[in-house]
C-alpha cells in the first residue's frame, strides 16, 4: 500500500510540475504567475480540490506521442470564494502553451456541466494560444462544445473570464459568451487573428498590444469590462465581486450585514447639482455616498465613461448601479454607453439583483457617426433591457431628463417601480433652447423674445412638478435623504412579483 501512496503522490507532484522548471521560471519572468499559483490566489486558503489532473491528450502525429503532461495545460476543479462555491479552470500556458486540445476541452466541458448541475459561477483564467495546432479539427470541436455549455450556462450561473496572458483564436470566445471579461494591464491580450495573420491579409503592421490588449478592449471596444494592475490585483478583484453575486439564479443575491445606517442622511447632496444646468459634477459622488460604506465595484470603468455601472449594497443587500455621468459628454446616451448598461442591467434582471438608476441626460447622442453606427438599434437595446427586466428598480432623477433618454432610463413607463426626482430635475422633450429655437422659429431674429420664451419654457417643464403631478414621478425628494429613501424602497419591494408574458426567448435588437 505505501508503494501505492508514494506513486499516487509522484504523478501528483509531476503533474503539478506542468511544463516544467525552465518554462515555469519564463512564466515569471513575464511577470504571470502560474496557473496553479493563480488558482491558489482566487479561492479560499485549502479549499480548491482538483479534478482530471491525470487527464492526457491523445493524439500521436507531429511526435507528440512521447510528449505528455498529466492535466494537458488546463487545471480545473472546485473551491470557495469567501465559503461560497466556485468552479475554476485555469490554462496551464507552461504546458504546450495552454493550448486546447480534445482532451483539454473535455475536461473544461466535464466542469460547465458540473457548475450548472450544482449551481455555482464558473471562473476562467486564460493565458494560452488557442487551437492546439498538432490537433486540427478535434480541437476544433472541443472548442465548439465549450461554448455550447457557455451559452446553456448563461443566465443559469455566473461565468468570469479573466485574461492574464494571449488569449488567441478559438479562446477568444468562451469569455464572449461568458458575463465578465477582465484583463491584466500590459501582460494580456485578446484578439480572432493574430498580428502575423494581420499582416498578410491587411498588410498592417501591429503589436499585440496595439492589436488586443487592455487599452484597445477596455477603453476602446468594451469587449473586456477592465483591466487590473496585475496577476494579484485582478485574483483579489475578482473575488471582491463575486461577493456580490447569487452562485446561480436559482438563489437571491448574498445578503451581508451592512454597518451603515439605512436612516443615514447626506447634507452635501443637497449642493451636488450646480446652480448652472450646463455645469457638469462627479455621478460618482452620489454613487458612494449613497451606497452602503462607500463600497462600489464598478464595471467597465474605462469603456463609454458617460454612463457609470457596476456593483453596490444598500443595507447590506446587493444592487446594480446605473447612472449617467453628467462629467463626460455632459452624460449623454451614445452607442457604447447603451451597448455598456443594457448588458449590465440584462446580467442583472437574469440574477435577481435589483436596479438602482440615477438619471442625468441630456438625450441620445445627435450626428452622423452615431445614426451611421446604429445609435438606433444599440439605443434600444438599452430600453429594452430595461423594458423587459423584472427585478425591482428604484430611479432618481437628479437633474436632465430630457426627450427618449428619459423614457429610456427605468422611467415609470417602461415598469419603473418607484421614480424619485430631486427638486433640480428637469423633465422635459428637449432643453429649453433647443425647444425655443425649434417651436418659436420665427422669433429667432428678435433676442429678447427669444430669452422671454425661453425664460417661460424653463419654468413651465425645468422642474419635476410636471411628471410629479401626472404621476411619472411618484416623490420629489430632498437629496440629502437619498440614501434612507432607495433603501426603504428596495426593503418594500423585496417581494415583488413580476412576470413577462410566456414566450421561448425574446428578440432584443442585437
Ligand atoms: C500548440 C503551442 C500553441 C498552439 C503556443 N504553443 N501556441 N503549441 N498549439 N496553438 C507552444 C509553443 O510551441 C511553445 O512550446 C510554447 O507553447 C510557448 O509558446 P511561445 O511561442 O514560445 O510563447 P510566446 O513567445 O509567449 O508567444 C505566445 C503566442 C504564440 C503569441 C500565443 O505561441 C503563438 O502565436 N501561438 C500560436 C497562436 C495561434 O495561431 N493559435 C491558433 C489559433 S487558431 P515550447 O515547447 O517551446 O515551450 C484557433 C482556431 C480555433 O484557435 C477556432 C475555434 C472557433
Amino acid at each position: 500500500m505505501k508503494e501505492i501512496l508514494l506513486e499516487l503522490e509522484r504523478r501528483r507532484a509531476e503533474a503539478r510540475a506542468g511544463g516544467g522548471e525552465r518554462r515555469v521560471a519564463s512564466q515569471h519572468a513575464k511577470g504571470k504567475l502560474t496557473a496553479r499559483e493563480r488558482i491558489e490566489l482566487l479561492v479560499d486558503e485549502g479549499s480548491f480540490e482538483e479534478f482530471d489532473m491525470f487527464v492526457e491528450h491523445r493524439i500521436t502525429d507531429f511526435g507528440m506521442a512521447d510528449q505528455r503532461v498529466a492535466g494537458d495545460g488546463v487545471v480545473t476543479g472546485w473551491g470557495e470564494i469567501n465559503g461560497r462555491l466556485v468552479f475554476v479552470f485555469s490554462k496551464d500556458f507552461t504546458v504546450f502553451g495552454g493550448s486546447l486540445s480534445s482532451a483539454h476541452a473535455q475536461k473544461i466541458v466535464k466542469l460547465q456541466r458540473q457548475a450548472i448541475k450544482a449551481g455555482a459561477p464558473v471562473i476562467g483564467l486564460f493565458d494560452a494560444g488557442g487551437a492546439r495546432i498538432q490537433e486540427g479539427v478535434d480541437s476544433l470541436a472541443g472548442y465548439a462544445d465549450i461554448f455550447l455549455e457557455n451559452t446553456l450556462a448563461s443566465g443559469v450561473i455566473p461565468q468570469i473570464a479573466v485574461i492574464m496572458g494571449p488569449c488567441a483564436g478559438g479562446d477568444v470566445y468562451s469569455p464572449a459568451i461568458m458575463d465578465f471579461i477582465f484583463m491584466v494591464k500590459d501582460t494580456s491580450y485578446m484578439y480572432v487573428t493574430g498580428p502575423d495573420v494581420v499582416k498578410t491579409v491587411t498588410h498592417e503592421d501591429v503589436s499585440h498590444e496595439d492589436l488586443g490588449g487592455y487599452r484597445v478592449h477596455a477603453i476602446k471596444s468594451g469587449v473586456s469590462d477592465g483591466a487590473f494592475d496585475n496577476d494579484l490585483e485582478a485574483l483579489t478583484q475578482i473575488r471582491r465581486m463575486v461577493d456580490f453575486l447569487p452562485l446561480s439564479n436559482r438563489e437571491k443575491p448574498p445578503r451581508r450585514e451592512s454597518f451603515d445606517d439605512p436612516e443615514r442622511e447626506e447634507a452635501s447632496l443637497d449642493t451636488l447639482v450646480p446652480a448652472n444646468p450646463n455645469k457638469p459634477y462627479d455621478i460618482k459622488e452620489l454613487i458612494l455616498k449613497v451606497v452602503d460604506e462607500a463600497d462600489f465595484f464598478e464595471v467597465s470603468e474605462g469603456f463609454a465613461r458617460n454612463i457609470v455601472v457596476g456593483f453596490a449594497r444598500m443595507d447590506g443587500a446587493p444592487v446594480g448601479i446605473v447612472a449617467n455621468q453628467p462629467q463626460v459628454l455632459a452624460g449623454v446616451l451614445d452607442i457604447d454607453a447603451s451597448r455598456k448598461a443594457a448588458r449590465f442591467v440584462r446580467f442583472c434582471d437574469a440574477f435577481d439583483i435589483p436596479l438602482v438608476t440615477f438619471v442625468d441626460v441630456p438625450g441620445f447622442m445627435p450626428g452622423t457617426k452615431q445614426e451611421q453606427g446604429a445609435l438606433i438599434r444599440h439605443g434600444a437595446k438599452l430600453l429594452f433591457a430595461y423594458a423587459e427586466a423584472t427585478v425591482p428598480k428604484v430611479t432618481l432623477i437628479t437633474r436632465k431628463a430630457y426627450g427618449g433618454a428619459y423614457d429610456v432610463m427605468s422611467s415609470k413607463h417602461i415598469r419603473g417601480d418607484v421614480n424619485y426626482a430631486w427638486p433640480t430635475a428637469e423633465i422635459a422633450v428637449m432643453g429649453a433652447k433647443g425647444a425655443v429655437e425649434i417651436i418659436f422659429r420665427a422669433e429667432t431674429g428678435d433676442p429678447d423674445a427669444i430669452a422671454a420664451r425661453t425664460a417661460e419654457y424653463q419654468s413651465r417643464f425645468a422642474n419635476p412638478f410636471v411628471a410629479a403631478s401626472r404621476g411619472y414621478i411618484d416623490d420629489v425628494i430632498k437629496p440629502r435623504e437619498t440614501r434612507k429613501r432607495i433603501v426603504k424602497a428596495l426593503k418594500r419591494l423585496e417581494h415583488k412579483v413580476l412576470t413577462n408574458p410566456a414566450k421561448k426567448h425574446d428578440n432584443i435588437p442585437l
